[in-house]
């Protein structure tokens, strides 16, 4: 499983804002996914969070003062860089932003962050005046000149009450800009995928639409797990509530036309097309110009249905076809004529009726079967393990 965080060393170096509580939020995500997490506290930082928060949560390491004697973490300090597979700096205040730019190294972070060759990453948090300023301006560009990577801020709200540019990503877009910068070098790197995510719609007239229960989830997480490979992933994703994943390219789209359109301008130079979006079959023959209203007492209204084109054959050869196929009922039977009918590598069947499986659940249990009809059940897993799993059998295939 190519889990990127699992195993990893993140250090993280959290300094002197109010961001501080989300910095916890942060080490005990990381810490779920596997990493094992050392923490740097500033001095200013244990104004807005205590050492023993972060201890509580990660069980590791957390180093708030170069000078303790008492503390291991200070006198092995050295170790400590030397074992990090990333630092990370979140939240990371203009003032050592500036000391990590100039090289000063007059606190615990800072001197580690020297010792260290592990990769930076900084997650800037400040006021929208502060973070325009061009001496933070510059430091942010020198850093970046040395191969920083600087995730941040957003916009939004910030603590002084104004609204503009400072806020600290959220732990989870951080979670995700670790696992892309960790996973780069990955057994897909340098390969590009396309996934297909979520419901198809298509209208029936201005304000009602066919659709599907998908909830994009599945194909979002093989777009995650992909990027955690290395790969460079594009997601054509039909409406979904979800968060676009960082560091994938994201093209969104409604209808089966539309889907249609994007899957074929993406799949030029990819490798391969996982399509997990739920496609609609058929659409309305026509769309209505306004609301149809409703007619007299009892009378129904009948929609008449064209079938839509099934785009995987239209994917050009050289490109590995990847299908699902959502079933109700005789799964394996169903899904193996669907690998022979669209000329499909891989077809992931999966059992919609199945508890914890299928539309909006966050784990799903699918059965993989190749172009020979070989089927290999796998158990009840996460989403991003499923799509783990898919991708291992796509590095398989494209060796
Ligand atoms: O999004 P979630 O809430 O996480 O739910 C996940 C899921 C249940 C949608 C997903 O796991 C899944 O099963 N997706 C495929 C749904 C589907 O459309 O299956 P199908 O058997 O109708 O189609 C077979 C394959 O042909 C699919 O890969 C589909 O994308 C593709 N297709 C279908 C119709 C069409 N006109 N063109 C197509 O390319």
């Amino acid at each position: 499983m190519a889990n990127p965080l699992e195993g990893k060393t993140v250090l993280l170096g959290v300094t002197g804002s109010i961001a501080a509580y989300k910095a916890a939020d942060l080490a005990s995500k990381l810490t779920q996914a596997g990493a094992l997490v050392d923490i740097i506290l500033t001095q200013n930082a244990t104004q807005f969070v205590t050492p023993l928060t972060f201890r509580s949560l990660t069980h590791r390491p957390v180093m708030t003062n170069l000078y303790d004697l008492d503390s291991d973490e200070a006198i092995e300090h050295v170790a400590l860089a030397q074992r990090a597979d990333i630092l990370i700096v979140a939240p990371a205040t203009a003032h050592t932003i500036a000391k990590l730019a100039l090289g000063l190294a007059d606190d615990a972070l800072t001197t580690v962050a020297l010792a260290t060759a592990a990769p930076l990453l900084v997650a800037p948090a400040m006021d929208a005046h502060m973070w325009e300023h061009p001496t933070v301006q510059e430091h942010i560009v020198t850093l970046a000149s040395r191969g920083a990577h600087i995730a941040g801020p957003a916009s939004g709200r910030l603590a002084s009450g104004l609204i503009g540019h400072g806020r600290m990503l959220e732990p989870e877009a951080l979670v995700g800009h670790i696992k892309r910068y960790l996973g780069q070098a990955g057994d897909l790197s340098g390969r590009k995928i396309v996934v297909t995510a979520g419901g198809t719609q298509e209208p029936i007239d201005l304000v009602r639409v066919v659709t599907n229960h998908s909830t994009g989830k599945m194909g979002y997480a093989i777009a995650e797990a992909a990027r955690d490979r290395g790969a460079n992933v594009t997601l054509v994703t039909a409406t979904t509530h979800l968060v676009t994943p960082i560091g994938v390219t994201v093209n969104n789209v409604t209808s089966v036309a539309d889907m249609r359109t994007a899957v074929l301008d993406s799949c030029v130079g990819a490798d391969a097309l996982v399509m997990a979006a739920a496609v609609s079959d058929y659409r309305p023959s026509q769309v209505a110009e306004q609301k149809i209203k409703k007619s007299g007492a009892d009378d129904g209204l009948t929609l008449e249905m064209v079938k839509n084109p099934d785009f995987f054959i239209e994917v050009p050869a050289g490109v590995l076809r990847i299908g699902f196929a959502a079933e109700t009922e005789n799964l394996i039977e169903n899904a193996r004529a669907k690998v022979d009918s669209k000329g499909l590598s891989l077809i992931v069947a999966n059992d919609v009726t199945k508890e914890g499986s299928g539309f909006g659940t966050d784990t799903n249990q699918v059965t993989l079967i190749n172009a020979k009809g070989e089927a290999e059940e796998l158990p009840l897993l996460s989403k991003y393990e499923v799509g783990h799993h898919i991708l291992d059998r796509i590095v398989g295939l494209l060796k």
